[in-house]
Order: structure tokens, then sequence, then C-alpha cells
């Protein structure tokens, strides 16, 4: 069956177009920084976002976790928000890794103040762990696409100052952040020591992430990265994926985030969906399943029956992400889907 598939907007496929580019990329050996096209990624990334270098990798939490890794050391503390994919979703890399301890600060929405983290900051002693790095992502993903208020990242930032503690940005989908609010992709990089950004989401690349920031930290970076195993060799044939997403697929995200809200209110109408309208902010659509009797489960089942696909996202939770390969006639048709499978089990 053609599916719907709103799992994920990593589920995106390459475009004839950017396959071209792809099969046309000048390529060299990456580990000896001979790569133009990475070359090329890496500095086109680096002055998007308004810092001195950047590094390509291959996976978003690959990203992460060497940013954490390069600025810390075993026993430190991050602080990060509960729902976050640091903490959740990275197989506890920083912990098992980098020996990381995670403090957690409960967000609302994904996002949190300086007054919460600051009461988390440890006294300087013996016997604590030494707080080392403030954590935010944005856009949240478990809340919900929802973006980080800038001013309360300007907050976090000046109290990472005050306490000599790194800033990192989980900024996987920054991008949409970016397209939803009009700040700068350059203001938002500036608050954060260090900056993780994926092109395979809602960019629509097969594969990469970029790690941000000035040049001695991407310098320590570039070891962690082949500490990690994850220097690569001809890989400008995907970097050139990366180039072409960043190239036409950033303004666009303008109709994802119109198809989540068309589909969000649509979903809202229906008996038996609970929805907090005010999280659509971006391309990602959380629902309750609140009908006594109907599991998630039995919802799932039944989209896919009528060729729609979303993922289970806690006990009563599905979510559903717009991207690249759905168009709104798409929306328009998994409406229907869903309201034909919620009349079937009423
Ligand atoms: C917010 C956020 N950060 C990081 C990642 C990790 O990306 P990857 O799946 O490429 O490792 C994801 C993946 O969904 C994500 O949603």
């Amino acid at each position: 069956m053609d599916y719907l598939d709103l799992r994920s907007d990593t589920v995106t496929r390459p475009s004839a177009k950017m396959r071209q580019q792809i099969a046309a990329a000048e390529v060299g050996d990456d580990v000896f920084e001979d790569d133009p096209t990475v070359k090329r990624l890496e500095s086109m990334v680096a002055a998007l976002f308004g810092r001195e270098a950047s590094l390509y990798v291959p996976s978003g939490s690959m990203a992460n976790l060497v940013c954490l890794h390069t600025v810390s050391k075993p026993g430190d503390e991050i602080i990060c928000e509960e729902g976050c994919h640091v903490f959740n979703f990275e197989a506890a890399a920083a912990a098992a890794i980098s020996g990381l301890l995670f403090h957690i600060v409960r967000g609302e929405r994904g996002a949190f103040t300086a007054d919460k983290v600051r009461p988390l900051i440890r006294p300087e002693s013996l016997h604590s762990p030494r707080t080392r790095i403030i954590e935010i992502e944005n856009t949240h993903n478990r809340a919900g696409g929802t973006i980080f208020p800038l001013d309360d990242i300007r907050e976090l930032h000046r109290l990472a100052g005050e306490y000599n503690l790194k800033t990192h940005l989980d900024g996987a989908r920054i991008w949409n952040a970016h397209i939803a609010t009009g700040v700068p992709l350059a203001e938002y990089a500036q608050y954060f020591d260090t900056v993780a950004v994926c092109l395979s989401k809602g960019l629509g690349a097969p594969i990469g992430s970029m790690v941000i920031g000035d040049h001695d930290f991407i310098r320590e970076a570039r070891r962690t990265r082949k500490m990690f195993g994850g220097g690569m060799r001809q890989v400008g044939i995907l970097a050139a994926a990366g180039i072409y997403a960043i190239e036409n697929n950033l303004a666009r995200l303008a109709e994802d985030h119109e198809n989540a809200r068309r589909l969000a209110e649509a979903l809202a109408q229906i008996e038996g969906i609970a929805i907090d309208l005010e999280a659509v902010q971006t391309n990602i659509v959380i629902f309750d399943v609140v009908r006594a009797g109907y599991s998630v489960e039995d919802v799932l089942a039944g989209l896919k029956e009528k060729g729609v696909l979303a993922v289970p996202f806690g006990e009563r939770r599905i979510r559903c992400v717009t991207h690249l390969d759905i168009s709104r006639s798409d929306i328009d048709r998994a409406i229907k889907v869903f309201q034909g499978v919620f009349e079937t089990l009423n």
C-alpha cells in the first residue's frame, strides 16, 4: 500500500534532483580533510549560523554526543529537560560513554527558565559532581515540536556565563523554529557554546548532522568524532545531499507547519481525541486517545489499515509529523482516515 507516512520527518526519500547532486559530487578523503564537498557544507553551515566552524557527522545522536563529550569530563553534570532527546532517546550515551550525570529540570512544553536552573547548579565542593553543561532542545520533539522562547534562552545564557557553564543546543529541528519565528539561525546559535543540527529531518537529506561552534571547539570535536568511529572518507556524496537540502528545502518548512496545524485543528474536532493546540507550533502533532476502551494500538492499527502511519508516544499518546513528502492533499486524506477510524471505533 502507498502509505501516508506521518511517523517522523526522518522518513523522506531523496528526490531525483537531490540524487543528481549526490551523483555529481566532487569527493576526497575527509579524514585527511580533503573532501571539497564536505568542506563546502561545513563552511556554508558555519556561515548560516554565524559561527567560526562546523563539522559533518553521521547522525543527530552523534552530533549531540560529540558536543557533550568534547566539553566535559566523566562525573560532570548536564542540566537538561525531562523530556529531552539526550536524556530519553539516545540509549544513555552521554552517561554510558561520556560519564555525564543527568540533572533533570521539569519544563513546560519542553522549555524552562533560568530561575528553574539556578537552584540545580552545584556549589563548588569536594563532594558534589561538577555542573558543566546546560542543554536545551529547540524545537522540542517530545513536547510536540514546541519552540523554546528566545528570552528564556538569553537568560539561560546569562546564567551559564555567571557560573562558567557550557551551553548546548540540540537543534535537530532548529530550522523549524527559525522558519516559524523568523529568528535568524545565527541569533539562536550565538547563545550556545556547542550546537547540533540535523540535515536528515525536516530538510530531507538521507543522512547527516552538523556540529557547530568556534575553531578550537571544532578542532577537538573532530578528534572526538574520530574516537567514536565517525571519521568518514569520500563522504562528499552525502554532504552534497546536505547542501541541496539547505538550499532547496529550508523555506518550504512553512508548508509543513501549515499542514500540521490543519491536521491538528481537524483532530481537535474528533470526539475521543484530546489535543493541546497551543503546543502545535511547527511540524509535530501529538494527541491523546481519550475514548474509554480504545487503546493507542487499536487506533494505530485502524490507521494503518486505511493507509496512514503514525507512532505511539506514550500510553495514551500518538505522534504525527509532517514533512517534505506530505502534501496538503495528503493531509486532507489523512484527516478523512482519522475521522473514519474514530467513527468505526465509536
Ligand atoms: C531533538 C532530537 N535530537 C536528536 C535526534 C537524534 O537524531 P538521529 O536520529 O539522527 O540520531 C533526534 C531524532 O529524532 C531528535 O528528535
